[in-house]
């Protein structure tokens, strides 16, 4: 069969004459708003993806037996498109999510996208949605490339055929807080991942079992949780949609990844930050009690961006941090944000102009 090709995306857009879709941009929060287009492409068993192509956003079919469905054989990532002050677009190092979705895809036996086919994707997917690409300030279009087992299987096993599709939805805060401190909950019966798991890649099967934990957090006031190690439960990992890092006397330590924690382009982008601006960085256990003794904690992901933690609960106990815009988190969300604005030079060449 022929691969479809790539259609041109202005023959594709219709509405591209819009600078803007209508949409609420004060009010975006986190929530889903469908965008007009979604890129897909797929490889069949021993072979490479296919050419890929923009299509209209959509459902689209699976066979009831795909691995996905079934077996949770599947990987996704999320990148953000920004709209800048003078006009330009640009993406954040995308191809940090592509090396990791190969990285993940490696441990979850599917094909994985070249790292310029990936990027390629995510950004004709962003110029198609481009109406969607929130004005500056007011937020940035997040893009969801998944990777998933589409093909059937009945015994458990990698499938035939895998799928590789991108959507996108504009989006303003994570946290309902919006950019109010977080209230965490550390949570020392349910677990994020384990050793030996997948924790340490972004696989679809590692978010489903912490929604119990959410609710029950959230049902008590808390804005999410915190887990602990599955072996001690003695040490943090991860929050569920994003990395953690403590300041204890102007040191900045975050939990070291060895396979049950995520990998973040952002953990990773500000701990370069953080040495940058002289700061020394510890990636290593870092016990409850040192949380509990900490001058600040912030949380890293691309969807929460740099968030501040304002009380951490565990056990009964309940400890502040401190806030403000003197904080060592605020100083690196600054500097994060200048890079991804155009405010300070991007020297590093995180930036894709698109
Ligand atoms: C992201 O930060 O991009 C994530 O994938 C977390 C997700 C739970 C929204």
């Amino acid at each position: 069969r022929t691969a479809p090709s790539l259609q041109p995306v202005v023959e594709l857009c219709p509405d591209s004459d819009d600078e803007y879709a209508d949409v609420d941009w004060d009010n975006l929060g986190f929530g889903l708003r469908p965008t007009d287009y979604m890129y897909t492409t797929k490889c069949s068993e021993g072979g490479s993806f296919e050419e890929g192509h923009l299509s209209r956003y959509g459902n689209i079919e699976l066979s009831p037996s795909a691995g996905v469905l079934n077996y949770g054989q599947g990987l996704f990532e999320g990148t953000k498109a920004y709209r800048r002050e003078d006009g330009r677009l640009c993406l954040f190092r995308p191809d940090q999510n592509a090396i990791r979705m190969q990285v993940g895809a490696e441990r979850m036996c599917m094909p994985s996208p070249s790292i310029h086919q990936f990027v390629e994707a995510v950004k004709q997917t962003a110029l198609a949605n481009k109406r969607w690409i929130p004005p500056p300030g007011k937020g940035s279009l997040y893009i969801r490339p998944l990777l998933m087992g589409s093909g059937p299987v009945l015994g458990l096993g990698p499938a035939p055929e895998c799928t590789f599709l991108i959507y996108a939805s504009p989006v303003g805060n994570y946290f309902k807080e919006g950019l109010a401190p977080l209230n965490l909950f550390i949570d020392d019966e349910y677990h994020r991942a384990t050793r030996g798991g997948a924790g340490g890649v972004k696989t679809i099967t590692n978010y489903s079992p912490v929604l119990k934990a959410i609710t029950r957090a959230k049902s008590r006031g808390f804005s999410d949780v915190l887990y602990l190690d599955s072996v001690n439960k003695k040490n943090i990992e991860e929050v569920s949609s994003c990395n953690v890092f403590i300041v204890k006397d102007n040191v900045i330590s975050t939990p070291a990844t060895g396979g049950t924690i995520l990998e973040g382009v952002t953990r990773k982008s500000i701990i370069d930050i953080s040495l940058d601006h002289g700061y020394q960085v510890k990636e290593q256990c870092i016990p409850v009690e040192e949380v509990m003794e900490a001058d600040e904690v912030f949380c890293t992901g691309t969807a929460v961006g740099v968030a501040a933690v304002g009380s951490i609960t565990y056990q009964g106990k309940r400890v502040e941090y401190k806030m403000g815009d003197e904080c060592v988190s605020q100083e690196l969300l600054s500097t994060y944000t200048g890079i991804q604005k155009g405010h300070i030079e991007d020297k590093k060449g995180w930036i894709l102009e698109i």
